[in-house]
């Protein structure tokens, strides 16, 4: 089922530079599904980018590009401002909780990441503590810009060059089974804790709700709220990366409202556009941003692209708004999430299988080793269901617009993947 590219000038920088030739080619997407160039259709088990989140082609989406093209492009952002991105920074001021009111457009998550740093970075400046030690997950992932990048201890994103400040990394202590216990949660925090107590004090503590890229490891319950605490204790700020769990995925508009609680700086991307134009934001809070007013930093962050908070891009993220609220797709990643987790955890019982995760509309199979991800993996897209796999772990995030019977076909190909695998392996 693939189609190979012979001859190609598109470097993909993510993909091993001698694993380019004969990659898919998808030529097409409507609703939940898309199409390669050998006229094979797929159940989108990935959302694109984990950022379909209103699924493909969506009409109202394209309607209110289509609009806003025909009225305004875009405009530079450093002199005037635009009713799009007006009016999507107050409609995040609504959603967020607290005094979460100030947003910076940007066009990636990793610009988001580099966004929130600077400015957390910047705060301490501000009032006078030079705080730069920043806490993180190993196992975290915040995007590719030199700073984010920096944060990650993740194989795939090791670089050659030095952190400009200093970053402690937490490792997690278990497995991600073990660690959705108690006893998981109480190791996680004593960790951060020694992290946060080991040197000076610390500018920022930077997570994930659920850590995305690093496996699908769902935290266990009660972290994230006792991580707010230790922050409080420590006076450190609390930045949550939204930009996988944010808009639904996990079943709530925001990861962080499973804990009840308030960052002070949150990152978003994906799902904010539903990957219909590149758009990412973060928001910080409005005591933050008013530390922004003394010189040299009053002239500005001094931080920003052209395509910052795009006008196109923004009407998009509104319309994703009403269409998310309209179709109740929070709601849905919530039920067909559980029914998912529910049928897909039957899969325990296969030999290849060690443990089966999610939250929302976020599952992750964890296989015996990476070889067995592989073959579940391929077996799963040959039976036309794209999903992905990486270091052992199967990961499934289909658009928040999933029908019943489309989760019940997704289960069905997944489980039968599974048997096709384990017999081979038999
Ligand atoms: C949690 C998280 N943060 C940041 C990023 C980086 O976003 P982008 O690829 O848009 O730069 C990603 C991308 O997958 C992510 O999952």
């Amino acid at each position: 089922m693939t189609s190979s590219t012979s001859t190609s000038s598109l470097w993909r920088a993510w993909t091993p530079i001698t694993q380019q030739a004969g990659s898919l080619r998808i030529v097409e997407a409507r609703g939940n599904r898309v199409r390669d160039a050998e006229d094979n259709w797929y159940l989108d088990g990935v959302s694109g980018v984990l950022n379909a989140s209103c699924g493909h082609g969506h009409p109202r989406l394209i309607e209110a590009a289509n609009q806003q093209l025909q009225k305004l492009v875009h405009y530079d952002p450093m002199v005037s401002s635009h009713d799009p991105a007006e009016t999507l920074a107050s409609r995040l001021a609504a959603i967020l909780p607290g005094e979460l009111n100030e947003t910076c457009l940007v066009n990636s998550g990793s610009e988001a990441t580099e966004a929130a740093l600077r400015i957390a970075l910047q705060y301490w400046h501000n009032i006078g503590e030079g705080r730069n030690r920043v806490i993180t997950f190993e196992a975290g992932y915040h995007g590719t810009t030199h700073l984010a990048q920096q944060l990650s201890g993740l194989p795939f994103t090791v670089s050659e060059w030095s952190a400009p400040f200093p970053i402690d990394r937490v490792a997690l202590p278990a497995s991600p089974r073990a660690l959705r216990t108690e006893e998981g949660a109480d190791t996680l925090i004593a960790l951060f804790a020694q992290a946060i107590e080991a040197g000076p004090p610390a500018a920022a503590v930077m997570v994930e709700p659920l850590l995305g890229l690093g496996g699908c490891v769902v935290l266990p319950n009660g972290f994230l709220a006792r991580l707010r605490q230790l922050c409080d204790q420590h006076g450190t700020l609390l930045i949550l990366d939204e930009v996988f769990c944010g808009f639904g995925r996990t079943g709530r508009m925001f990861g962080f409202e499973h804990e009840g609680i308030t960052p002070d700086i949150v990152t978003m991307s994906k799902g904010i556009s539903g990957g219909y134009l590149p758009l990412a934001a973060v928001t910080v809070t409005s005591p933050i941003k008013a530390t922004f007013t003394r010189e040299p930093i009053a002239r500005g962050l001094r931080y920003g692209h052209t395509t910052g908070g795009h006008a196109v891009a923004s009407a998009v993220g509104n319309a994703v708004l009403d269409v998310m609220a309209d179709e109740k797709l929070v709601e849905n990643s919530a039920t067909q999430g559980a029914l998912l987790l529910d049928e897909l955890r039957k899969l325990e019982s296969s030999p290849l299988v060690t443990d089966v995760r999610g939250l929302g509309l976020v599952i992750a199979i964890e296989a015996d080793s990476p070889e067995s991800a592989a073959a579940i993996g391929n077996a799963a897209v040959r039976s036309g269901v794209m999903v992905r796999h990486e270091r052992g772990v199967i990961r499934i995030a289909p658009p928040l617009t999933i029908t019943a019977d489309e989760t019940t076909e997704m289960i069905q190909k997944i489980s039968d993947a599974v048997d096709v695998a384990a017999t081979a392996h038999a």
